[in-house]
């Protein structure tokens, strides 16, 4: 079951993006009761159809998590597109097609929301997460450039 994060899901989510083969752990702060800076930034999205944290639920337990957004142009006549970001299954679980099932969703329901094209980044190193995305149909067509504040 793909699914909204809801406030109940945040300390398994945490510990998922603070796994550490995950880019940025380094960023997370694990502790309990969660940091509320994590609840502030749930609530924040809360409603929002463009911007949604959402959970792979495997029998009542999160086993992967990724950030879906939906991004207005004015641009190519008032299009649509979709960034995935943030996309973590637990170490335990990978390699079972979790992550396959999440990026089919989300793909799926970027097209529902009439998006024109889905996009994410990944970092160069990442070759097995490459060829994960290759499998799926991404193409690394461009360079993504980041500027780190
Ligand atoms: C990449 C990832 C989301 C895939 O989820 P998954 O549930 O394991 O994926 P599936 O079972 O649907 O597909 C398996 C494929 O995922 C990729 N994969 C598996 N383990 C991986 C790992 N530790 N790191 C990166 N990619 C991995 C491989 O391409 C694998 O295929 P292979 O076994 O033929 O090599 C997951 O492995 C993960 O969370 N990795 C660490 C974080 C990461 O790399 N996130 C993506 C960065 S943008």
């Amino acid at each position: 079951l793909i699914r909204r994060a809801t406030e109940r899901d945040l300390p398994e989510v945490v510990r998922l993006f603070a796994t550490p083969d995950v880019g940025n752990a380094k960023n997370e702060i694990v502790s309990d009761p969660v940091h509320p800076a994590y609840v502030d930034a749930l609530r924040s999205m809360t409603g929002d159809p463009n911007n949604a944290l959402l959970v792979a639920d495997v029998d009542g337990r999160v086993a992967g998590v990724f950030q879906l957004t939906i991004i207005q142009h004015v641009a190519n006549t008032g299009a649509k597109i979709a960034q995935i970001e943030n996309v973590v299954v637990h170490p335990e679980l990978r390699g079972r097609g979790i992550g396959e099932k999440m990026m089919r969703w989300a793909i799926d329901e970027a097209r529902r929301r009439g998006c024109f094209r889905i996009q994410l980044t990944t970092n160069k190193i990442r070759k097995r997460a490459h060829a994960f995305y290759e499998r799926l149909g991404f193409v690394a067509s461009h360079e993504g450039m980041k500027l780190l504040l």
